[in-house]
């Protein structure tokens, strides 16, 4: 008990409302939030720019020892910097969430990642989102929080989502795109999306995003006690 970290880890696929809600949740509790996936996104950004395949994994990890790569809190969730350069305006393309989730599968990728994710709890206490923030990165979350959601919910609300912001959208395109990212994430060799069996599973299908961030701050209040 004693070596628990005073992190919520909060995993779960896409349109679970984790990162609306992960926001919220550090925004209540006044801890510092971290975004892992948009990591992800700047690794298959970053490969792009660079003519580097999503799928191989060795020129993608050589890729990374070559680029320094930081994350920071921002107003609207997490910047991140690629050689000092903001690159997250770029990181929110449907074609960068396919990349992000095929260049997640190496463990070339995963691994040049670990340390920058981890030397975030010297900030202090941590609201971690991802796939595999219970399971790998941070184990010894004093919180880990399992947030899923039926794929039609999952798929509506992106839906949503792209209408609100003017895009053009399609239903049965956005929900295949989701099971094919579903499949991608909770299959692959390294650090698959799953429910750590020491999380809490919290099913967003019906609830409202202040219902689901109420339940959470409830449960972190109740555990983690470093101070604040
Ligand atoms: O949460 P997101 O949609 O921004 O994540 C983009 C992709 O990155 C997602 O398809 C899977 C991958 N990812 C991951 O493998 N591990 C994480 N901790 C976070 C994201």
């Amino acid at each position: 008990m004693d070596d628990q970290l005073p992190v919520v880890a909060i995993d779960g696929p896409a349109g679970s409302g984790k990162s609306t809600v992960a926001r919220n949740v550090a925004r209540r509790l006044g801890y510092t939030f971290l975004d892992t996936g948009a990591l992800y996104r700047a690794v298959a950004l970053l490969a792009q720019r660079r003519n580097v395949s999503w799928e191989n994994g060795e020129q993608l990890g050589e890729m990374l020892s070559q680029v320094e790569l930081s994350i920071e809190p921002a107003e609207t969730g997490c910047a991140v910097f690629a050689d000092g350069d903001d690159v997250s305006e770029e990181l929110r393309s449907e074609e960068i969430s396919r990349g992000a989730s095929k260049v997640s599968r190496h463990p070339q990728v995963r691994q040049a990642l670990l340390d920058l994710q981890r030397s975030f709890v010297t900030r202090g206490p941590l609201v971690a989102e991802g796939r595999d923030m219970a399971t790998v990165v941070f184990p010894q979350a004093a919180l880990k929080i399992y947030l899923d959601a039926s794929v039609d919910v999952r798929a509506q609300r992106r839906y949503q989502q792209m209408l609100g912001s003017g895009q053009p959208a399609d239903l049965e395109e956005i929900r295949r795109a989701a099971q094919v990212r579903d499949q991608q994430d909770s299959t692959r060799a390294v650090a698959p999306l799953a429910c750590a069996d020491d999380a809490t599973l919290v099913d967003t299908s019906d609830l409202n995003i202040d219902q689901v961030v109420d339940k959470i701050v409830a449960l972190a209040r109740a555990r983690i006690t470093s101070g604040r």
